[in-house]
């Protein structure tokens, strides 16, 4: 027997070591676990091009106008879904997806009969020949955000009027206070703000001296951020974790109520004269531009919106944040509500799109959760937007132009309409929950989704800071997750997703596929998942990988991340009864395929979403959590018994 090839030296494992030295003969483990299960060769409905589909790994690149128009966590590329409902169906059949989200099913639909250049590629890429053609979509999504994207997004308005009307909207806008975002270059011509720096205020725990944590932290040559500094008063040596954030009591205006909230001031101010960019300390004027707005007073159409908190309130960072408006400066919250309220002028098919791309710059770029961060190798911060799926908000937020960004954001726009504009297919998006649809038995003959991932991202919560502009929020008793919040349990949320896929089912005509994307770290949460399929009486047909080409910040920084989600091809059917493989088996074998892949397949998050799929398609649930097969993972390989 031919032991199995070991790993190449230069093979990055995320830190992680591999060490195949003494690994398990391929052939015998291979023999072993291969002939379980409900391999997808047993099944005559699965045609040729779906195996030859689900034998690549799908990419899910974050470019293109229909990914970047909107930003909604998790989301997958529409033209990898197309190339999915291409392959999956013929022009005029419906496709369900019962998870919605921001409408990326809608949008593939719509593409299929507008098919783009990459769409093809990617088609030939993985060896499909898809029907492109029109096709209907019946998109169900809890969300108010989600669906408000989805309606707009899938029924767009003309691209150059629309680009007209964002023209028309922000001069409206500046020329009603434009005076917000004056600010001169250091010689005193005239410009204006293109983003300013705010700090925290750090209290020396020695003295209790107030340092801006800018002038704490911040280092130059080469660029980083400190974890102590010299206090300039007493001269102590202070752990910048030891130190209290000041905070002040000020007048809300929008409450009524005295509020203490975190004091932050401004620390850095960069502009644009003409086309010339500039950046400098903050002066007296920008101060008094400062104040000027903090003395203006709000519109009547201000939301004046309580925040809804749930799984991620943070008593430091959120300190004071109890209402909508306490997410932004007073500047960009004054900038949000004046163009928001100038929409109302525009005619309807124009109107929805106008707020759509107010709201897709609003969460991502208009708060106080917009940021700066040191790249290695980079003089200057590197500016960003709000990290996806938390409502974190940094020591040093920064305050964007709103009227800018709204511009800037506007081509992207454009371009995503005219991709989908004038395609004969029709899409359908239900506010809804989809543990009760109202389609018909049968009715649909495909299925794409994309469920929501146990407590992964507690999607209500994060978006309602777009929806409470809408003024229409996501009823959370409806919301499948896992929340301590919410009080719903893996179990609970098992039960929730049980009736979604009872209803997927019945929805599913006889001998129709679905395609699930799902991604957990947890065993439990797969545990529940599996139950819920398997008792609405679908089976695993074949599994292959989503590679989302660039990972998100969640998948990055969580240490039990699933890099490249598993994909889950089901049938109506039922598993052959249970399965007695050892768990021990499926790992090696996929130890082993990994050794003498390529080197994306020995990624140990890759591995780790193999054996998912694998368990998956054995009909066995997932026996480790993805920290505990890290750990098996950089062990030297057992033999199984
Ligand atoms: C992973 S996301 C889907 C993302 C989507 N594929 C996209 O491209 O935007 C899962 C979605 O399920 C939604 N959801 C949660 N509970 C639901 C329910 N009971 N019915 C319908 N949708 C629900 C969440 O609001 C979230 O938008």
């Amino acid at each position: 027997m031919t032991p199995v090839t070991p790993v190449r030296k230069d093979v990055d494992t995320g830190g992680i070591e591999l060490d195949y030295s003494e690994s398990v003969p391929h052939e015998e483990i291979g023999e072993k676990a291969i002939c379980y299960g409900n391999d997808m060769r047993n099944a005559p409905s699965v045609s040729h091009g779906i195996r030859t589909l689900y034998g690549k790994v799908l990419p899910s690149t974050r470019t293109g106008p229909l990914y970047n128009a909107f930003s909604y966590p998790t989301k997958i590329s529409p033209e990898a879904i197309a190339v999915f409902i291409g392959s999956h169906t013929k022009p005029g059949e419906v496709v369900l997806d019962a998870f919605g989200g921001s409408g990326t099913t809608g949008l593939a639909a719509l593409l299929c009969d507008q098919p783009t250049d990459v769409m093809k590629e990617m088609a030939a890429t993985l060896g499909v020949k898809p029907e492109w053609g029109p096709r209907q979509a019946h998109l169900f999504e809890i969300g108010a955000l989600g669906s408000f994207i989805a309606e707009t997004m899938c029924h767009p308005p003309d691209p150059e009027m629309f680009a007209d009307a964002v023209v028309q909207l922000v001069s409206q806008a500046t020329s009603r206070v434009g005076w917000i975002y004056q600010a001169k270059d250091a010689d005193g011509h005239d410009g204006l703000l293109r983003h300013a720096i705010w700090s925290d205020v750090l209290v020396c725990p020695g003295c209790g001296v107030e340092v801006t944590y800018w002038d704490a932290v911040v280092r130059r040559d080469p660029l980083s951020l400190a974890d102590a500094f010299t206090c300039p008063s007493c001269r102590n040596r202070c752990d910048v974790d030891a130190c209290e954030r000041a905070t002040e009591s000020v007048e809300d205006d929008m409450t009524g109520t005295r509020i203490e909230r975190k004091k932050r001031v401004l620390v850095r101010v960069f502009g644009r004269t003409g086309t010339a960019k500039w950046q400098r300390p903050p002066t007296d004027e920008d101060r008094a531009v400062v104040s000027r707005v903090e003395s203006a007073p709000l519109p009547a159409s201000a939301p004046n919106e309580r925040i809804v908190w749930g799984d991620l309130y943070r008593a430091g960072y959120h300190k004071g944040i109890t209402h909508l408006h306490h997410f932004y400066t007073r500047r960009n919250f004054l900038a949000v509500t004046i163009l928001w309220e100038l929409t109302a002028g525009f005619r309807d098919e124009f109107r929805n799109a106008l707020r759509l791309l107010i709201l897709s710059y609003n969460a991502t770029h208009s708060t106080l959760m917009t940021r700066v961060v040191v790249k290695q190798g980079q003089r200057d911060f590197i500016l960003t937007g709000a990290q996806s799926g938390v409502l974190y908000v940094s020591g040093l937020p920064v305050e964007k132009s709103v009227f800018d960004g709204v511009v800037r954001k506007a081509s992207a726009f454009k371009k995503a309409f005219a991709l989908v504009r004038g395609s004969s297919s029709k899409v359908v998006v239900h506010n809804s929950s989809s543990e009760k649809m109202n389609l018909p038995d049968g009715g649909a003959d495909y299925v794409f989704t994309d469920p929501p991932f146990g407590g992964y991202i507690p999607y209500a919560e994060v978006n309602q800071i777009n929806e409470l502009w809408l003024g229409s929020v996501t009823d959370r008793s409806r919301e499948i997750i896992v929340s301590d919040a919410q009080g719903k349990s893996v179990d609970d949320y098992g039960r929730m997703m049980g009736a979604a896929f009872g209803e997927i089912a019945r929805v599913l005509k006889l001998g129709g596929l679905a395609t699930v994307v799902f991604h957990s770290a947890s065993s439990d949460v797969w545990r529940v998942l599996v139950k819920a399929y398997s008792q609405a009486g679908l089976v695993v047909r074949a599994t292959s990988v989503l590679d989302k080409l660039q990972a998100s910040f969640k998948q990055v920084v969580s240490d039990v991340s699933v890099k490249g989600d598993p994909l889950l091809l089901l049938s109506k059917g039922r598993a052959p009864g249970e399965n007695t493989v050892d768990a021990e088996v499926v790992l090696q074998e996929v130890f082993a395929k990994a050794a003498v892949g390529q080197k994306a397949e020995r990624d140990p998050q890759r591995m780790y979403s193999r054996f998912i799929s694998r368990c998956l398609e054995l009909g066995m649930d997932v026996p480790m959590n993805a920290r505990e097969f890290y750990g098996r993972a950089a062990e030297p390989p057992r033999k199984p018994r």
